[in-house]
């Protein structure tokens, strides 16, 4: 018979100032688990926000303002939450950016690598990082990326997201071949078109959720038919493959996409 499985208790969820990140840290929360808030400094305001609901609701809660894409800056984010937090048990590499909408012949150099430094390098670091702090505290753990529907068939217009999207699978079954053995499990979600902020910066639509729906089907050729939902049924997933009970499902990237894509 399996031993009884570590519950994890900590969760350090990046790019959490707002959109799915903000909703897994609320649903993290609401399952009983302490929360180390990641977003660039430059939204320490909207971090603090976030950290006082938390704190207000009952459950520990800290501001771990950092720039993903900096080795020194993750780091500094695992080490402080080990130690303000006791222990680093679920990493949520959450954060991306889509950056200008550009075709593979328009890409520069300089757009691709400020996506990939953000999306690869960002995702790379978080569970490198928090890997070598599970191994260590000897508990096992959740690393969990963000890949895209993207990620799953390329969307138009959108070459070095798509191709970013499509790598953190890559990234993700790599965790799980490599670190399974120390009871780490590393998953990802590939979400179709959710509610956030994200999709009014990537079309210029800020100030209209419905015209950046409808610019970002028609710029990128999805279905005009395509379902739209809020963050929420992404955290959801976060929340269960979270939980003890989902210790056997490792190196899958899951779509919640409204059957966009079936694979
Ligand atoms: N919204 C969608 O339709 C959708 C679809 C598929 C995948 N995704 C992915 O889900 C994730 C969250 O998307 P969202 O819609 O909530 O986006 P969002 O733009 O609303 O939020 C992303 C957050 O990440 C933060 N961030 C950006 N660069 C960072 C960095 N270097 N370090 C730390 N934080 C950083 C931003 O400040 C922002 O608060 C992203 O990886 C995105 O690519 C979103």
């Amino acid at each position: 018979m399996a031993s009884t499985p570590y519950t994890p208790r900590v969760a350090i969820v990046t790019g959490a100032a707002q959109g799915i990140g903000l909703s897994i840290v609320r649903q993290l929360a609401q399952d009983g688990i302490d929360i180390a808030v990641n977003d660039l400094p430059s939204k320490l305001d909207k971090i603090h926000e976030v950290v006082d609901e938390i704190r207000s609701s009952g459950r520990k809660c800290i501001a771990v303002p950092a720039d993903i894409s900096s080795e020194e800056q993750v780091k500094n984010m695992v080490e402080t939450t080990a130690r303000e937090l006791g222990s680093v048990d679920i990493m949520v590499a959450n954060a991306g950016i889509a950056a200008a909408m550009s075709t593979l012949l328009e890409t520069t150099t300089e757009n691709f690598d400020a996506v990939y430094a953000v999306n690869i390098r960002g995702t790379f670091l978080c569970f490198q990082q928090a890997a070598k702090q599970m191994i260590k505290e000897g508990h096992g753990g959740r690393l969990i990326g963000a890949s895209s529907a993207a990620g799953k068939e390329v969307l138009l217009n959108l070459t070095a997201y798509s191709a970013s999207k499509f790598a953190i699978r890559g990234l993700t079954q790599s965790a799980a071949k490599e670190l399974g053995s120390y009871g780490i499990t590393a998953n990802a979600y590939a979400p179709g078109l959710i509610l956030t902020p994200l999709l009014g910066e990537t079309t210029g639509d800020k100030d209209s959720v419905d015209e950046a729906v409808k610019t970002v089907k028609k710029v990128m050729g999805i279905p005009d038919d395509a379902g739209v939902a809020d963050p929420e049924v992404v955290a959801d997933f976060v929340s269960y493959i979270c939980k003890p009970s989902s210790r056997f499902i490792t190196g899958q990237t899951i779509s919640v996409d409204g059957g966009l894509r079936f694979s």
